[in-house]
């Protein structure tokens, strides 16, 4: 007989508006055998878990509970979301006080339980954090993972298939850098099916200008802003783009995403955490992509490599 397959568990420590979002996202594309909810308030994760439980006949058979670090020693993947979410004018750096102390905490208790999987990190601001998780936790690097710019290039992809009028699967581009207000994008690199967008532009859309691209940049760099000033949160977005890391890696996918991962000499940067294209799988992340960039984007992504830097200083000193 073959030996029974192991069973998946991930672990989502904050269940606020992300991490719930992201639980109901899970176990609608049935990625995972079970499913432990941890928040500091204890009641609301216990009635998540039942709302959740209850819709289980509908999805495909997940085991979900309110539980404890101490289920954290047999997860594959821990995803934390909890922390301090901005409030309307808030940067994500404002946050990085409040949320680095609360990670000492989280990762501690973690660790503690005899945890040796993947972290997945989305609190903001997330490329500090991810770093703080990799730092307090002595896991591989490869095995810490912030969502970094995945939801920008998903912003990105999704306004040019609008101005494109076009399914956003064939609209190829990155956003890089910091998950915050210095994000670059990539241009030099933006494809149209197999076509530079440029050239796209030029055959298919004469009537685009430079401007209009410039325009949609900055909407998708203030995105958040714009939501969480009609809403007071992001949640499902992020939540989707979470649950496609999650496929990528227990799913062993080798998918190119757009994450948050230390610097190791790649792009000229070194000892922090930014958002590049990184291939994801099951050993988490397995390679950088360095991708060309041109000259500006190349200094953008260095302004950006320094404002993380320096909003570090005063936790990693
Ligand atoms: C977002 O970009 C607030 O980081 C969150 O939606």
């Amino acid at each position: 007989m073959a030996a029974a397959k192991k069973t998946l568990r991930v672990v989502v420590i904050g269940t606020g508006h992300v991490g719930s979002s992201y639980a109901f996202s899970l176990i609608n594309q049935n990625l995972t055998d079970e499913m432990v909810l941890i928040d500091l308030n204890k009641e609301k994760t216990e009635g998540d878990a039942m709302d959740l439980n209850h819709g289980v006949p509908f999805g495909a058979p997940t085991k979900i509970w309110a539980g404890e670090y101490a289920d954290c020693a047999d997860a594959d993947l821990v995803v934390i979301t909890a922390g301090a979410n901005q409030q309307p004018g808030e940067t994500r750096l404002d946050l990085i006080e409040k949320n680095a102390k609360i990670f000492k905490n989280i990762v501690t208790s973690v660790m503690d339980s005899g945890f040796d999987g993947i972290f997945l990190i989305a609190t903001n601001p997330v490329d500090v954090l991810s770093y703080a998780t990799w730092k307090y936790s002595g896991l591989p690097m490869e095995r810490v993972i912030g969502s970094g710019t995945i939801l920008d290039t998903a912003r990105f992809r999704f306004m040019l298939g609008e101005y494109f009028d076009l399914d956003v699967r064939n609209v190829h581009g990155y956003i890089m850098g910091e998950h915050g207000d210095t994000e670059l994008p990539v241009w030099s690199q933006t494809r149209i099916g197999s076509e530079h967008i440029g050239r796209y532009m030029e055959k298919y859309k004469p009537e685009g200008t430079q401007q209009d691209l410039d325009d949609m940049f900055i909407n998708v760099r203030d995105a958040a802003y714009h939501i969480i000033e009609r809403k007071g949160a992001t949640h499902y977005a992020i939540a989707m783009g979470l649950a496609r890391l999650t496929k990528a890696i227990l799913r062993n996918e080798h998918s190119i995403l757009t994450v948050s991962t230390l610097m190791k000499g790649e792009y000229g940067l070194d000892d922090l955490y930014i958002g590049v294209p990184a291939v994801v799988s099951r050993q988490g992340i397995e390679k950088v992509i360095e991708i060309d960039l041109n000259k500006e984007e190349e200094e953008k992504l260095n302004h950006s490599a320094q404002v993380l830097k320096e909003a570090m200083k005063p936790i990693f000193n």
